[in-house]
């Protein structure tokens, strides 16, 4: 078992609008860890959250950025929304080579509750990109890879 206050990678997967922002700011000072957001660096940057090209490229930077904070002992969360398992495999054997833990959480949501959410979300201003539509999160669905029991256990527990 790890220490309580060993130095840890929390990778948070899920779907747009399943929470993985709000968990985020939930664990951030409690671990303390530092939380990367790469959609709220996107915006602040004055660019577009659709736009796959970027996205690719801010994770990679954010991601050696989090392999360099880790080496310095600095516990970091991940929260965009690793779909794919070979993301998530990156980040876990990434963390293993550094010799910090990983941790994974995973937030799932009925499709209409996250439709509502990204709704209201929407809405409200709180994350200023184009809307979501229902015809979005269904294709998602069908490309999102939920972790399974046997991914689950390549983890540390979590604390
Ligand atoms: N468990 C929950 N139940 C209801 N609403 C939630 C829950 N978690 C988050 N929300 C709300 O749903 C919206 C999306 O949450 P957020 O954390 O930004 O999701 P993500 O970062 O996964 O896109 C926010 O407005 C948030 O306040
Ligand atoms: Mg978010």
């Amino acid at each position: 078992m790890k220490q309580k206050s060993s130095t840890r990678l929390v990778l948070i997967c899920g779907l747009p609008a399943s929470g993985k922002t709000t968990l985020a700011r939930q664990l951030a000072p409690q671990i303390p860890a530092i939380r990367l957001d790469k959609d709220q660096w996107t915006t602040q940057l004055g660019l577009d959250v659709w736009d796959d090209e970027f996205r690719v490229r801010l994770e990679r930077q954010l991601w050696a950025l989090t392999q360099e904070l880790l080496a310095q002992g600095q516990s970091v969360i991940l929260e965009w929304g690793h779909w794919a398992r070979v993301e998530r495999d990156e980040k876990r054997l990434g963390a293993r080579a550094l010799g910090v833990g990983v941790e994974l959480y995973y937030l799932d949501a009925p499709l209409d509750e996250l439709i509502e959410r990204a709704q209201r979300r929407n809405a409200s201003g709180e994350l200023s990109a184009s809307p979501m539509s229902r015809a979005h999160f269904e294709r998602w669905a069908t490309i999102f890879q939920p972790p399974d029991e046997e991914e689950f256990l390549l983890f540390d527990e979590q604390d």
